[in-house]
């Protein structure tokens, strides 16, 4: 399916299951494994949907009585979410292995079969969902194979860097349910008609902006950011910048899915509070990244591409910087000269 949606007049009417299945068309070799994921996460998609859009009428909001892994408390929606995925996944012959922002340790669903990994962020800024403001599912899919003498090496399979997703992608439940994927060929976007239930294609082939004038950060945090991040900012204010403008919704899918369409740059560096960067490596940053590169764009720490890090562990944290080639580059020139 070469060209854009408009080359090939089926805008509106390709689903994400018939655009996965013209790609496999493709790769003579392909079993319909990956298209069997895809189409889970997808399910599952729509179902966090569907709950997202009357959590005011459903009792879905606020938080539950658990924390997470990660010392914070479980939102009802982040519970509802997840299991949605891990319901939608786990009867899938070709899941081996899940892990998620919400399971503290990976869930091996089969022991030896089972080709893909999939890691996921069920329902990413979810302490937005009480006040309406735009959440989002990001995935990560690995395919599995490492062994280590005695049989599977489940957490190296786990572990890879993001150079080796085979697959990432988001949904945003914004003012529409959208969905990005890439499978290394690019950035292809849908949004969810909810009148027939599926997500149609609204574009293929999308490209980030190679420049764009805004920058989304959380400054409350300035005063504990890197010297070179403190520039930057004062730079991107001051009339020789133009001045850029500010855009920061707190939830990094709707926040990366402006800076993928309009440009710019999204930055979430190392703040006394989280030194070590407060965005999650493998269901956060690595399938952002991945998105960005498809599209052009460029993904960080400061000093090394994401898609190079290599984990070591599932829930590690990173510093974020992600966007239009040009701006991220600025921001890592302010770094290497003032200071990161
Ligand atoms: O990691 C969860 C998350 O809500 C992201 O979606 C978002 O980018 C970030 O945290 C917001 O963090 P803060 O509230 O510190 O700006």
């Amino acid at each position: 399916m070469a060209g854009t949606s408009r080359d090939t007049g089926i805008k509106g009417f390709c689903t994400v299951e018939q655009h996965i299945l013209s790609k496999q068309g493709e790769h003579p070799h392909a079993t319909g494994a990956f298209s069997s994921v895809l189409t889970g996460i997808m399910l599952a998609g729509r179902i966090i949907s569907a709950k997202v859009r009357r959590a005011g009428i459903l009792d879905v909001l606020g938080e539950t009585s658990e924390v997470n892994v990660h010392g914070e408390q479980q939102q009802k929606l982040d519970q509802i979410a997840n299991k949605a995925l891990e319901t939608c996944l786990c009867y899938r012959e070709s899941v081996g292995i899940i892990a998620s922002e919400e399971l503290d340790e990976p869930r091996i669903v089969r022991e030896t079969s089972g080709k893909y990994v999939i890691i996921f962020d069920p329902l990413d800024g979810s302490s937005n969902i009480d006040v309406n403001v735009s959440v989002g599912t990001i995935f990560s899919i690995f395919e599995r194979g490492t062994h280590n003498g005695a049989g599977h090496d489940h957490l190296a399979d786990v572990l890879q860097p993001g150079r080796k997703q085979v697959a990432a992608g988001y949904i945003v439940y914004g003012s529409s349910t959208v969905m990005c994927y890439s499978t290394g060929e690019g950035v292809h976007m849908f949004t969810l008609d909810p009148s027939v239930g599926s997500f149609l294609l609204a574009q293929e082939n999308v490209r980030m902006p190679v420049t764009g004038k805004y920058f989304s950060v959380n400054e409350g945090n300035y005063e504990s950011f890197p010297r070179g991040v403190q520039e930057y900012l004062t730079w991107c204010k001051s009339p020789d910048a133009g001045p850029y403008n500010a855009r920061y919704i707190g939830s990094l899918v709707a926040d990366f899915h402006r800076t993928l369409l309009r440009g710019g740059v999204f930055l979430y560096p190392p703040t006394a509070k989280s030194p070590k960067g407060k965005l999650r490596l493998m269901y956060e940053a690595n399938p952002i990244a991945m998105i960005a590169e498809q599209a052009g764009g460029k993904a960080t720490d400061g000093t090394t591409d994401i898609l190079d890090k290599a984990p070591t562990s599932l829930h590690e944290r990173t510093p974020l910087f992600v966007g239009s080639v040009r701006e991220v580059e600025r921001v890592q020139e302010y770094m290497k000269r003032v200071g990161g």
